[in-house]
């Protein structure tokens, strides 16, 4: 949990850099029940690099998606991704609650590229004792003005960031939320999303090893375009029938493949950095999600590169739905991008 706490209901917003997402979910007895999906398409180039570049297009699809949903409920939690943002385990020596906040800023300095005056920090304590004398630390931080141009489009429609969280430590509460695990192994959660791929080593209870790249579905509709000689927009459904049919055009195959091959290389480079890393935990298998994940092949061409299992990760294996729309179809078309706005709306406290 970042920059915030939710204390009055909130709603799901995932601002992504092709489409907005917000869900709406409720804590029952029996466990989270999500009670509304709905999403609405960005123009090309609105974010790039989780950065909001085009703010007018924000607002307008924002605001579009509250009147599609008629969701009445002003508070949301969103989320900010990419490079600007900086999750990072530090010890640093045993602290008492009054000072540890200075003396985490304090020690942070050292871990932060950027001038402390320009960004927003906040942290975890991850363990009280790592039985020398240190404590376990997860930092997140990012830059002021980054998170800024967010809240300011959220504002502008009248809506109230009550949390603000990051993409990968929303996707590592979804899934928690949904899988049970040992404490003596971690998994790997990929996020492709259309311009970023978001990687997140996690154990039991906490976020382990963390790395955005710039990566995505995007990359593969760019190729197709430049291919082709058609427009982006033009490119994009035909890449998503071609991807959703199976019926690939022989000319576009072998830029599946490469794309495909490019994320995976990504992951892959990912889990080489986590296993030359002194202490870590062994990695059993690996959940996928994202709409850049459905790409034809990926999830085997990434399975046989590092040679773990590859599954994809199910935001509804626990967390219930309800409402006439949630049909077997619907499910499974929305699963791969509801992970990161169900994991948010699941930040809901009240
Ligand atoms: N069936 C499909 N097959 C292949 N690609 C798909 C499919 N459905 C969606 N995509 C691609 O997935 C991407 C969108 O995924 P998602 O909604 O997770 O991204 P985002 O959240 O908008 O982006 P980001 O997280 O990078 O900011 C687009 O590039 C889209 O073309
Ligand atoms: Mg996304």
């Amino acid at each position: 949990m970042l920059f915030g706490f939710g204390s009055k209901p909130i709603v799901g917003l995932d601002i992504g850099s092709s489409s907005i997402k917000l869900v709406e979910a409720e804590k029952k007895r029996g466990g989270w029940v999500v009670r509304a999906f709905h999403s609405v398409t960005l123009p090309e180039d609105t974010i790039v690099d989780g950065e909001i570049v085009n703010h007018a297009a924000v607002v307008e699809a924002i605001r579009a998606l509250i009147k599609e949903s008629g969701v009445r409920v002003k508070q949301v939690c969103t989320s900010v991704a990419g490079s600007s943002v900086i999750i990072k385990h530090i010890a640093i020596p045993k602290t008492g609650p009054k000072e540890l906040e200075d003396q985490v800023y304090w020690e942070a300095e050292q871990y932060i590229p950027f001038d402390m005056k320009e960004i927003s920090l906040d942290f975890e304590v991850v363990q009280e004792d790592m039985g020398d004398g240190k404590m376990d630390i997860l930092l997140v931080a990012a830059k002021k003005d980054f998170i800024d141009k967010r809240l300011a489009a959220i504002r502008e429609i009248g809506l109230q960031p009550e949390v603000l969280d990051v993409d990968v430590l929303a996707l590592a509460n979804v899934f928690w939320e949904n899988y049970d695990m040992t404490p003596d192994n971690a998994v790997v959660l990929v996020d492709v999303g259309a311009s970023l791929t978001k990687i997140n080593i996690v154990s039991d209870s906490t976020t382990i090893f963390t790395r955005d790249v710039a990566v995505g579905g995007k990359n593969l509709t760019q190729e197709i375009q430049n291919k082709l000689g058609i427009s982006f927009q033009e490119a994009e459904v035909l890449k998503i029938d071609a991807c959703s049919t199976g019926q690939i055009p022989e000319e576009v195959l072998p830029l599946v493949s490469a794309i495909s091959e490019n994320i995976a290389l990504e992951v892959r480079r990912s889990l080489d950095f986590y296993a030359a890393s002194p202490t870590q935990l062994p990695i059993t298998s690996i959940y996928l999600c994202g709409g850049g994940s459905r790409i034809p092949g990926f999830s085997n061409m990434l399975s046989e590169m590092v040679g773990f299992p590859v599954e994809y990760l199910n935001p509804f294996a626990k967390v219930a739905c309800s409402g006439r729309q949630f049909n077997e179809e619907y499910l499974a078309a929305i699963s791969s991008g509801a992970a990161v706005p169900i994991g948010l709306a699941l930040r809901n406290e009240a």
